[in-house]
């Protein structure tokens, strides 16, 4: 058994996160990471907040509160939305975190002395009317490749490349939109990733064919454009400093750290935080020194994520010149749109994280985006698809099928797994479809493929439903009550191991489903497809309760009251 690192991309701790940021980062790892705890492997699921730079700067001011104290409150507000969601984090940190910064200070401290981190002058936007420098979204204007009008001055929300400041057409403050700007000189630390270039190709080369196609296309179309040194600092107040051991001089500048060179750090950095939390028990560097080569790591992120994890980050580790683990695995996800258009925080359009919970549980949200997620393309969110996909799958064709089996053996045959007749040809053509089903479910999830995994899964669930069509126990009974009392034992064999295979999907349904059996030893954590074949884990006799309904049908109504609340096509 392999041991498993896996990270999500760190939110940014302004704002809560719609369902876009959701199905693009932190859910597929989540589900990633119960499906490989399930097999047995030894799992690390680290994430954390995204603390520093100008959003965070940006926003404190907003709410008029101490930034410091506003990312205490965001962090704490997000981790409740991302318990509510049952995102199963080893350890969720903060970038802000001690251990971050030291962490960020040694890993600058290194590449300076290997020669990778260089003092430069530039000459940078500063804003007369603000009296200060204005870094990254402290400026905005228009996209030099594609004309966007919003474009920040760290990236194109548009385009998705990666600018500086100076990049920008007709550039304004965003505090103040001021456009009375001039340009001072200023120094700043930079990397010297053109002299990395050449590893950082050679070690894509080496692993990015096994990557899935999105991220190993988005970091071999970046490469091509060339790897260009990159400014690190920022005049901000919050942030990770300058060490004053190694530049004073810009130590007492004040200078901190660009928040996309701490950010990926903050994965090292968590992993510390979490083993600080239990030091006996827990060694953050086994899960991060190479030398320790079985660790598989596995990251997960947006597609606009992909260059900084795919390239920079990379550059970053290896310039270090110490063994720092670096990604095996990156998986990345297209956008998910609302109604053909974009999910938009500034704009408040769209489905945020707290207001899906806030309507229906995490398991109705888990199952939709990870059956619809936007791996090989966009994809859309509407109310329409998401109810129909609700009512068909998981209240008719899940949901219905546990509780009208229950029901009618409960009503038939008391509250036991009934014995009845041995399995026929019936059971055994069952049992071969399941074992097909479960074994491309397991290699779906295995390859990372989310949307094929949840067809496989609702092939197994569909599975059922066909037999007891074809069964129809309801007509059996009359004729045949040991055939039927087969098909239902069949049939509650069939729930223990949607149960136990649905988990990384809708944990909370199946803890249900799960606990409608008492059997005794009940700790298997996978089903194997030659397991499966059988249909014999529940033995006749095991005494079952009927779980409350486990999906409620979305009706009319429902439909049309959340396209008021969160505004449908007009939106
Ligand atoms: N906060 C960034 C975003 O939302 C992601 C940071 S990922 C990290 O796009 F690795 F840099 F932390
Ligand atoms: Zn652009």
């Amino acid at each position: 058994m392999a041991r498993h690192l896996i990270t999500s991309a760190l939110p940014y701790i302004n704002g809560i996160k719609h369902l876009g940021n959701m199905v693009g980062s932190m859910l597929p790892a989540d589900v990633y990471s119960r499906y490989l705890r399930q097999r047995g492997h030894e799992v690390l699921y680290i994430c954390a907040t995204d603390e520093h730079g100008t959003p965070a700067e940006l926003a404190a001011k907003e709410q008029g509160v101490p930034v410091d104290a506003f990312c205490t409150d965001a962090h704490h507000q997000q981790k409740a939305i991302y318990d509510g969601f049952n995102l199963a984090f080893d350890y969720f940190g903060r970038s802000s975190s001690p251990q971050n910064h030291e962490i960020t200070q040694e890993i600058a401290r290194e590449l300076k002395a290997n020669g990778f981190i260089e003092e430069r002058s530039i000459r940078q936007v500063y804003s007369i009317a603000d009296g200060r420098f204005l870094p990254d979204r402290y400026i905005i204007g228009t996209c030099p490749h594609c004309g966007y009008d919003k474009a920040r001055g760290d990236q194109c929300e548009n385009c998705t490349r990666v600018l500086d400041p100076t990049d920008l057409i007709d550039a304004r403050s965003a505090i103040s939109s001021s456009s009375n700007l001039e340009v001072r000189e200023t120094k700043h630390l930079f990397l010297l990733q053109s002299a990395l270039a050449g590893e950082v190709e050679a070690w894509v080369d080496e692993r990015a064919d096994n990557w899935p196609v999105l991220a190993s296309s988005i970091a071999r179309k970046w490469l091509t454009e060339g790897l260009h040194d990159r400014a690190i600092t920022r005049d901000l107040d919050w942030g990770v400093p300058v060490p004053a051991d190694t530049w004073p001089d810009l130590a007492a500048e004040g200078k901190v750290f660009y928040v996309w060179f701490d950010a990926p750090i903050e994965y090292i950095g968590a992993t510390k935080e979490w083993a600080d939390q239990d030091p006996a028990n827990r060694d953050w560097r086994s899960w991060w020194w190479e030398s320790d080569a079985d660790v598989h790591y596995t990251q997960f992120m947006g597609k606009d994520n992909v260059p900084f994890h795919s390239v920079m980050f990379p550059a970053t580790l290896l310039g270090t010149r110490a063994p720092w683990k670096k990604v095996d695995v990156i998986k990345a996800f297209n956008w998910l749109n609302y109604y053909g258009g974009k999910f938009s925080t500034s704009q408040r359009r769209g489905v945020f994280t707290h207001d899906a919970l806030d309507i229906l549980p995490a398991d109705y949200w888990r199952y939709f985006m990870m059956a619809n997620a936007p791996e090989s393309d966009d994809s859309s969110f509407t109310w329409e698809h998401f109810t129909a996909t609700v009512n068909k799958d998981l209240a008719d064709t899940l949901g219905n099928f546990v509780n009208r089996v229950l029901s009618f053996s409960k009503k038939r045959f008391g509250e036991e797994v009934p014995a009845g007749a041995e399995p026929g040809d019936a059971e055994a053509k069952l049992g071969e479809e399941i074992a097909r089903l479960l074994a491309e479910y397991e290699s779906q999830m295995e390859a990372i493929q989310f949307r094929k995994a949840a067809a496989a899964l609702r092939a197994l669930w569909s599975a059922g439903n066909s037999y007891l069509e074809e069964k129809a126990p309801w007509l059996e009974i009359k004729t045949n009550p040991e055939g039927a009392a087969l098909t239902l034992r069949t049939a509650m064999n069939l729930i223990h191991l949607y149960a136990v295979v649905s988990e990384p999907f809708i944990p909370t349904s199946a803890r249900k489903m799960r606990e409608a059996f008492s059997l005794e030893n009940d700790t298997a954590t996978w089903v194997t497809p030659d397991e499966a074949r059988s249909l014999a884990s529940v033995p006749a006799g095991t005494p079952f309760t009927i779980p409350p309904v486990l999906f409620a049908k979305l009706t009319d109504e429902d439909l049309e009251s959340y396209k008021e609340r969160f505004g449908g096509e007009s939106a």
